[in-house]
């Protein structure tokens, strides 16, 4: 027998093994186990007829995939689709909420945000297909009293607009039970947008409001995977890209920033977490979630484990001293999410807490919400290193507009400010609650012409990023070292 057709035989094997074994619990089974049980039916199927098995065989095999689709659909509500793993807490809808036709239009991973609705992707479609929480006015209200601090605009203008179980980190905090942050980025060049900068603003704050540790991972490895870059490169480019999170203010008695190539060499802890995550996240899990192809290197599918093991607490013994279950916050922008599903999902089966998120929705690029806003890409972009100049001459060259082609017209019509890009910039950055909702009624009312929009978030977005690079200067080699270093943090949990 050959080497491949034996490999062949042995996988039949370990499907069906796989199959049989689940027999007994299918009544009991989640969604995702379900789905992955359809997984692994559907590839029994596959092999089989490539092994030329008897009709018979298959016909069982077969009759046995489509039951479990049926039983997928009453449990979910949804249709199996293969590469469509479902959502969280998917349970089945009669009003038909969770099927009908999900924006095929809007497309969100990690790797693409892309939609053609011009006032940018869908969100509350998004939060069933995700299976999270929307962001109540209830829940601001929640965390303004909890804090006793006003809500950071983007909660108060939903830009972060979805979450899972932060109602629980709220219980827990009120019972003097605390909590840390972890977030990161993945430092692809050293330029950084103000794109960029959402979850790192939204971060701070809640270090401030809450006082509580952060830990911050840059990705290194991941870009070295994933982009046609050095190791060295990748590396360089996380150091630089430090600077500009440092930059936002965060305090060093706090804050953990770390490279992965730098951290997961250094500290067995944070290994094991990701071997033991590893261990317990299939092929076809990941493949489900992410949409790995059998040509892509291990190294991608091993990284969601590397993303995953900093929402543990043990990951980081010099801060939590060895304690494992210490609730872990992650805000960042929702096409993170696929990693923290993931992560939730094995939790709990290796005896950790699962992390709470807190999600964003995308910076827009300068052409429209069609698209997230793309370091790649110079005219698509306002960057943290752009003179008053460029910056005056991106949003007017640039920035898509929701006025009228006329003066005449726009007057007599008004503009659309749910399609203008400086106005979603200035929902961004403009602090003013008044002045915004001001500048919203005067825009749609055609008081406002188009180059005078322009003029007001130019005139918001210059102190700012110059402001940005008079703090970044100010960061020596010796202060991004002094973050980086693997050291106890000041806080009490
Ligand atoms: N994968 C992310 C990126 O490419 C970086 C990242 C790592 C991250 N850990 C995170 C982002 C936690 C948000 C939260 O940008």
């Amino acid at each position: 027998m050959s080497e491949l057709s034996a490999g062949f035989l042995d996988k039949i094997k370990r499907v069906k093994k796989m199959t049989d074994s689940q027999e007994e619990v299918e009544g009991a089974m989640t969604p995702l186990q379900l789905y992955e049980r359809l997984n692994a039916q559907g590839e029994q199927v596959r092999c089989l007829k490539t092994a030329k098995a008897e009709k018979a065989e298959i016909d069982v095999a077969v009759q046995l995939l489509l039951k479990l689709k049926t039983d997928y659909k009453h449990l979910t509500g949804q249709d199996y689709k293969a590469g469509c793993p479902p959502p969280e807490n998917v349970v089945n809808q009669d009003n038909g909420a969770a099927t009908d036709g999900i924006d095929e239009e809007d497309n969100v991973d990690p790797w693409n945000v892309s939609t053609s609705n011009a006032k940018g992707v869908d969100y509350d479609k998004l939060i069933v297909r995700f299976g999270s929480s929307k962001i109540e006015t209830e829940l601001v209200d929640r965390i303004e009293k909890v804090t006793g601090q006003k809500p950071h605009r983007f909660l108060r203008r939903g830009i972060f607009f979805s979450h899972r179980d932060m109602h629980q980190v709220l219980d827990a905090y009120e019972k003097n039970k605390s909590f840390y942050l972890y977030t990161g980025r993945g430092p692809s060049s050293e330029a950084m947008h103000v794109g960029h900068l959402i979850p790192f603003i939204f971060t701070k704050w809640l270090q401030d409001v809450f006082d509580i540790p952060l830990v911050i991972q840059l990705t290194d490895d991941e870009k070295y995977l994933w982009k046609d870059l050095a190791i060295e490169e990748c590396h360089r480019f996380a150091v630089e890209n430090a600077k500009d999170i440092i930059a936002c203010g965060f305090d060093v008695n706090k804050t953990f920033i770390f490279s992965d190539f730098d951290y997961m060499g250094s500290s067995p802890e944070f290994y094991r977490n990701v071997v033991k995550i590893q261990k317990h996240v299939t092929y076809n899990q990941v493949k489900g979630i992410f949409g790995f192809k059998d040509s892509d290197c291990i190294g991608k599918i091993s990284f969601p484990a590397i993303q995953a093991a900093p929402s543990f607490s043990n990951s980081f013994p010099q801060i939590f001293g060895g304690r494992k279950d210490v609730q872990c916050l992650i805000p960042c922008a929702i096409d993170q999410d696929p990693y923290f599903r993931m992560t939730r999902d094995v939790a709990p089966r290796i005896g950790y807490p699962k992390p709470a998120l807190l999600h964003s929705s995308f910076f827009p690029a300068l052409q429209g919400a069609q698209t997230k806003m793309s370091a790649s890409d110079a005219n698509s972009s306002i960057f943290l290193t752009d003179t008053p100049k460029q910056i005056k001459n991106k949003i007017n060259k640039h920035a898509f507009s929701g006025g009228k082609d006329t003066i005449e017209e726009h007057r007599k019509f008004g503009g659309n400010p749910d399609v203008d890009v400086s106005f979603m910039y200035l929902t961004f950055f403009l602090d003013d609650d008044e002045q915004l909702e001001k500048i919203k009624q005067d825009y749609s009312s055609g008081a406002l012409l188009t180059g005078e929009l322009k003029k007001i978030l130019i005139e918001t977005l210059q102190p700012m990023i110059a402001q940005h690079q008079e703090r970044r200067k100010q960061v020596t080699e010796e202060t991004v070292k002094q973050f980086m270093t693997p050291r106890p943090l000041n806080f009490k949990l």
